[in-house]
């Protein structure tokens, strides 16, 4: 694995960098008080950025999947919520269609969902089926050209905001996991109910809805791959997104520990700034190192996926080091500030509370144990 990055990959970290500091930064508060942050979606479609590792031919920057870790990353240092908004749109709401899709249906939505015209949701949990995903009790029946779904889901991210829908549902109660199918569902589709807004912890910027499918039909020719093989399309694609949800919490750990070395250094106790003090200097260097051993993993992860390699357990890997270095990282940043980082005078409370949720979604932790060690035995 090559440790530097290439020219391609220095540039989009500039952009990103650039982006973040003249646009995103002032935006913060606003998305604080729950303002979803569309007018930064619409200049992120301008700058290439809803669809960097689309193909040009369906309308996307063409760039590789380093590229695209490298943005979220430097986005979630500044803003974790956008970070997460653009992780779901590409990795589990476009790749899907560009990856498992017919060559109608990526002509049809890859082009808007890689210009930020369209943003993506991705519908897989349920109320009594998170972890075990496969159980799900969402229904589709074929009735002539259409298929009829009824059903519910949770915590879909990016939900009531997206034009397009990536719903999993079962054609085939009695097979299990295997009974399950994809499809693409337009916003308008009738059936289709935004539910009620989940009043989160972190992550206001963010939007994250229920659902409700209410003898929503779907144009067969929007079923997504084949008949049943829908839980594939749903881990295959969580693979590369749990790498996006590793770089959002390796750029939550990195920004909170920016401001804490900020402030160690200004901040001045007994005759001297606490930095050069041994209690905090030793802090920051568990820090410095607890995200320095994320990068090399999110990194790595994201280079193998660069070369079309294998990746699920590093992507695992990526996800279950970064995702606890966040929340520790951004726990210890609040030390740093002592009583000021219990305040909302300081962002630090900020990274904590969006820290929390890179250990539940797109698999909590537990479920990376469980990959990682499947691949240990296989
Ligand atoms: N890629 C492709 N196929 C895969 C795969 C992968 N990475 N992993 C497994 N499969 C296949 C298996 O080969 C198997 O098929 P065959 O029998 O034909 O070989 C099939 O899928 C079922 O595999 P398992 O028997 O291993 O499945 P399981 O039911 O035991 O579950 C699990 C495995 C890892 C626990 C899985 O259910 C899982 O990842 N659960 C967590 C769900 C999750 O991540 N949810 C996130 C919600 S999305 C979200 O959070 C987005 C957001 O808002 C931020």
């Amino acid at each position: 694995m090559k440790l530097t990055l290439n020219d391609e990959q220095k540039m989009m970290r500039k952009m990103v960098r650039d982006f973040a500091e003249s646009e995103i930064a002032p935006f913060v508060e606003k998305m604080e008080e729950g303002i979803f942050p569309r007018t930064l979606l619409e200049k992120m479609g301008e700058l290439g950025l809803m669809g960097i590792p689309v193909p040009e031919a369906y309308g996307g920057s063409e760039m590789d999947f380093m590229s695209y870790i490298i943005a979220i990353h430097e986005i979630s240092k500044v803003s974790p919520a956008l970070g997460v908004i653009l992780s779901v749109h590409t990795s589990v709401g476009t790749n899907p269609i560009l990856y498992f899709g017919t060559e109608e249906q990526k002509q049809k939505y890859v082009p808007k969902l890689a210009s930020g015209e369209y943003l993506a949701a991705f519908c897989l949990t349920e109320s009594s089926s998170g972890s075990d995903a496969g159980s799900m009790k969402s229904r589709a029946v074929k009735e002539g050209d259409f298929y009829k779904i009824n059903g519910s889901k949770m915590f879909i991210t990016n939900g009531g905001e997206a034009e397009i829908y990536i719903v999993f549902a079962s054609t085939n109660p009695g097979a299990g996991s295997k009974g399950i199918s994809a499809f693409i569902v337009e916003k308008n589709t009738p059936g289709l109910i935004i539910g009620k807004d989940e009043h989160k912890m972190g992550l206001y910027g963010s939007r994250t809805v229920q659902l409700t499918f209410e003898n929503m039909m779907v144009p067969a020719e929007n079923l997504l791959g084949s008949v049943g093989e829908g839980f594939k399309i749903a881990l295959a694609n969580l693979d590369s997104g749990r790498i996006g949800i590793a770089a959002q919490a390796l750029g939550i750990a990195e920004g909170a520990f920016e401001h804490a070395v900020r402030y160690a250094k200004e901040r001045v106790q007994f005759g001297k700034p606490i930095a050069s003090q041994q209690g905090i200097g030793f802090k920051l260097a568990e820090m410095a190192t607890a995200i320095e051993a994320s990068r090399l993993l999110v990194y790595q992860a994201a280079f193998l996926r660069s070369e079309g390699l294998p990746c699920g357990k590093e992507a695992s890997m990526a996800k279950l080091m970064a995702s606890k270095t966040a929340v520790e990282v951004s726990s210890e940043a609040i030390q740093v500030f002592g009583g000021y980082g219990y305040t909302k005078e300081y962002p630090v409370e900020r990274y904590f509370r969006d820290a929390k949720v890179t250990e539940i979604y797109e698999g909590t932790s537990e479920i990376q144990r469980i990959v990682i060690s499947k691949h240990l035995y296989n």
